[in-house]
């Protein structure tokens, strides 16, 4: 008896899981940068970001990554193929769930781990301002998050998502890292 694939794939629901779009293996000198919100007259204005707990961050007192070096609080990323990641070892890579469940979700996952059914991967890039978008859109931060940072969220038409308040459209500018430290960052 063969099975076919796609119906073996449908019947277990996997079809709109967000793959992985990366290998395993990080390219050997990605265009690794930083990010800082900029958000004139807030108090987020200038908050780095930071990876932790599969969730992206700014203004986190200790994003808690094991380091090729010293964690010095903030994370670093790249972009392959409109594709975002973590720069470290075993394929972190960012995904957005702009569903009405996740309403603009930012979250990693680590090595070939699926991300949430409604999770896109591509839809990254860099504007003509320097500001990283998804979607073509600025990205939001909710304060009041975990050890008082900031959440930070894509755009998904929902100005204060997942019942958060308070929140500000920022954008989050990009700063080039030349020499990067390759970080594990937390995981739930
Ligand atoms: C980092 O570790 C400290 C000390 O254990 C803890 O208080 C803090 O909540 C941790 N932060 C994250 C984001 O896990
Ligand atoms: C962390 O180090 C990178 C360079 O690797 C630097 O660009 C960034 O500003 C540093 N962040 C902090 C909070 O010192």
């Amino acid at each position: 008896m063969k099975l076919n694939y796609l119906a073996v794939a449908a019947s277990l629901g996997l079809t709109a899981v967000a793959q992985p779009t990366g290998s395993c293996t990080a390219p050997s000198n990605p265009d690794t940068f930083g990010l800082v919100a900029i958000k004139s007259g807030d108090a987020v204005q200038y908050a780095g970001f930071n990876a932790a707990l599969n969730s992206i961050f700014a203004r986190l007192p200790s994003q808690n990554a094991t380091c090729d070096g010293t964690d010095n609080g903030s994370a670093t990323f790249y972009i392959k193929d409109g594709a975002l990641f973590l720069y470290g070892p075993n394929n972190q890579e960012i995904f957005v769930d702009r569903s009405g469940m996740g309403q603009g979700k930012i979250g990693y996952t680590v090595g070939d781990e699926s991300g949430p059914r409604n999770g896109e991967r591509t839809g990254w890039a860099i504007d003509g301002n320097n500001h990283l978008q998804f979607g073509g859109n600025d990205l939001i931060a909710c304060p009041n998050s975990i050890d008082g940072a900031y959440s930070i969220w894509a755009s998904a038409g929902v100005s204060n998502p997942a019942g958060n308040e308070n929140c500000v459209g920022i954008a989050a500018r990009v700063e080039k890292q030349a020499n990067p430290t390759s970080c594990t960052y937390s995981t739930q």
